[in-house]
């Protein structure tokens, strides 16, 4: 009972940490100190708000992009210049309006961190706690007729779960917090109506859905911002039923918005077509794709699709191939140094799964094991335009006993196997290069996972499980500080 209540620590601490990272980091991030961010230094600006006014020396506009040029998530507002802001009333109530919904942005998120299902445990666990408590002051009162061992007993366990008291208060009155948030949201409706009225003829439409916009704007900014620790996996939706028992598919995590193909690759040893449909709907509906015959043959069922390319191992070989599905060419292929292959440090299933690629929200991964760190999972972060190792990491896990591995926010996550009852026992942070034993269960509906990996644009997990095609969406709790920003 102990060790449950114990995570519930470490979610409280980790919200903390966010409640901080968001009163100091967010104003910055969202440009508030009016410096006019040109396009070119928010990196790729890939929308502003679409309603420009008229005088651009007024206007707000926001800007979102995927990534900086150091790879973080960059919101820029650019305000209108300092000298007329101070003296335009007009801006300071946007400004103030900018506030508000920064605020309700930020409750927002809150609120999302706070899935049903981890309330309804905390619920479930402050009932329990609760309940002990009162056995044991009954207990307590009556002791000289209960036997002392029972007693002390009692009394051990109510000892080992009274710090956590003050631990479920807390959580309560974050709760609180989060209602009073809602009411601020729903409050901004009145207090736009009151801009319009002080403002008069100001077009009321514009401000409106500029303040919408630039909510969508700091969300989706915000949801890409926001990494954190595997906490949950969903149960698992079948996309399609189709192909033999071992196998990968996915989506490119890079690709631009709206490009939802799906690349399809069966089996395990010596093929070399790899399907491609041309979107999630297709896939689902559909027998239509269009094949590609990569010049090898691939070995498992590591292959990552990144950025318009196939990274794949070369059929037996530590090589790994970058296939540029855009020109059907190799664009680059560099062995992977040390590299168990050929069944030498295969994941349990088998199946020549030696070397297992992925791509979290940091970049391209290599997972695989070497004789020098004893047949135990390495980690090394991959340059995916040269294949050269950036960073290894070694674990002391054996490759070999792990069912599947997958990267989320540089942390791999090892599943204990492929068969029968299945869950997340080991994860291994490349941030700390320290580990822990974790246990988060997953439904395996048809019993045999050759392909597990996590897609960080749908956030979420893409599994070949024995002929069928299956996701399962993740809970991660956001573990952000400053520093990282
Ligand atoms: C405003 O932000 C820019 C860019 O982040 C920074 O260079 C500048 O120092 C900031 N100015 C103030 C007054 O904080
Ligand atoms: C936003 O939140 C800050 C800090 O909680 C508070 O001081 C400020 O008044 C809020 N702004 C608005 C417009 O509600
Ligand atoms: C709601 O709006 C009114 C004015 O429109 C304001 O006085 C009040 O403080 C607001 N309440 C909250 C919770 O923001
Ligand atoms: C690990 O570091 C990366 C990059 O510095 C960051 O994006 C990520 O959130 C960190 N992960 C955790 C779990 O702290
Ligand atoms: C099949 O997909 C191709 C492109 O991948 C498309 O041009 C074609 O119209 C599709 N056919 C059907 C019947 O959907
Ligand atoms: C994707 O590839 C293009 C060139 O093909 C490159 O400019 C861009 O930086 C790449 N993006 C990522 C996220 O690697
Ligand atoms: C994941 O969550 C999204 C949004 O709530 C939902 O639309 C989708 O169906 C979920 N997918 C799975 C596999 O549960």
């Amino acid at each position: 009972m102990s060790v449950p209540l114990l995570k519930i620590g470490v979610v409280l601490s980790t919200m903390a940490m966010i409640t901080n990272w968001m009163s100091q980091t967010l104003p910055s991030l969202v440009g508030l100190n009016t410096t006019k961010l040109t396009a070119e230094r928010a990196g790729y600006p890939d929308r502003s708000t679409g309603v420009l006014p008229a005088n651009p020396e007024e206007s707000w506009q926001v800007y979102s992009s995927a990534q900086d040029s150091e790879g973080r998530c960059v919101c820029t507002v650019v305000a209108p210049q300092q000298s007329m802001c101070s003296r335009d009333a007009r801006t300071k109530q946007l400004r103030q309006l900018l506030e508000k919904v920064q605020n309700m942005t930020q409750s927002i998120q809150v609120l999302d961190q706070r899935t049903q299902r981890d309330l309804q445990y905390v619920e479930k666990m402050e009932v329990q706690l609760r309940g002990l408590e009162t056995k044991f002051r009954q207990v307590e009162e009556n002791h000289k007729q209960n036997i002392a061992k029972q007693y002390k007993a009692i009394k051990a366990k109510m000892e080992e779960l009274r710090p956590l008291i003050p631990v479920l208060e807390e959580y309560k009155a974050d709760a609180k917090l989060v209602l009073q948030f809602k009411e601020e949201v729903q409050n901004l409706t009145s207090v736009l109506s009151d801009l319009q009225e002080e403002m008069g003829a100001y077009d009321y439409e514009e401000l409106h859905s500029r303040v919408s916009n630039l909510e969508e704007r700091l969300r989706a900014c915000m949801q890409k911002l926001a990494c954190g620790k595997l906490t949950g996996i969903s149960d698992p939706v079948t996309i399609k039923t189709s192909g033999s028992r071992f196998g990968s598919w996915m989506t490119d995590p890079a690709a631009p918005e709206g490009d939802t193909r799906v690349w399809y690759m069966d089996g395990y040893h010596n093929n070399r077509f790899v399907r491609e449909y041309r979107s999630m709907a297709d896939f689902i509906a559909t027998d239509n794709f269009t094949s590609y015959r990569l010049p090898h043959p691939w070995s498992g069922t590591g292959q990552v699709v990144y950025n318009g390319s196939i990274y794949f191992n070369k059929f037996q070989s530590h090589v790994i191939i970058k296939f540029d599905f855009k020109t059907s060419a190799i664009s680059k292929s560099r062995q992977l140094d040390n590299a168990g292959y050929n069944n030498m440090y295969h994941y349990a299933w088998g199946g020549h799964s030696d070397i297992d690629l992925m791509v979290d929200e940091g970049g391209l991964w290599a997972v695989y094991a070497t004789n020098q760190n004893a047949g135990n999972i390495v980690i090394s972060k991959l340059n995916p335009g040269t294949l050269q190792i950036i960073k290894s990491w070694t674990t002391d896990h054996p490759k070999r006993s792990a069912g599947e591995a997958f990267m989320i926010c540089g942390t791999l996550y090892v599943t204990n196997g492929y068969s029968g009852g299945t869950k997340v026992y080991y994860a291994y942070s490349t941030n700390s290069s320290t580990y822990e034993y974790i246990d988060i269960a997953f439904q395996n509906k048809y019993s045999h996972i050759s392909m597990l990996d996590y897609n960080p644009r749908d956030r979420a997990l893409y599994a070949w499980n024995n002929g069928h095609q299956v996701l399962y969406n993740v809970t991660l709790f956001h573990v952000i500080s400053s520093q990282e920003l």
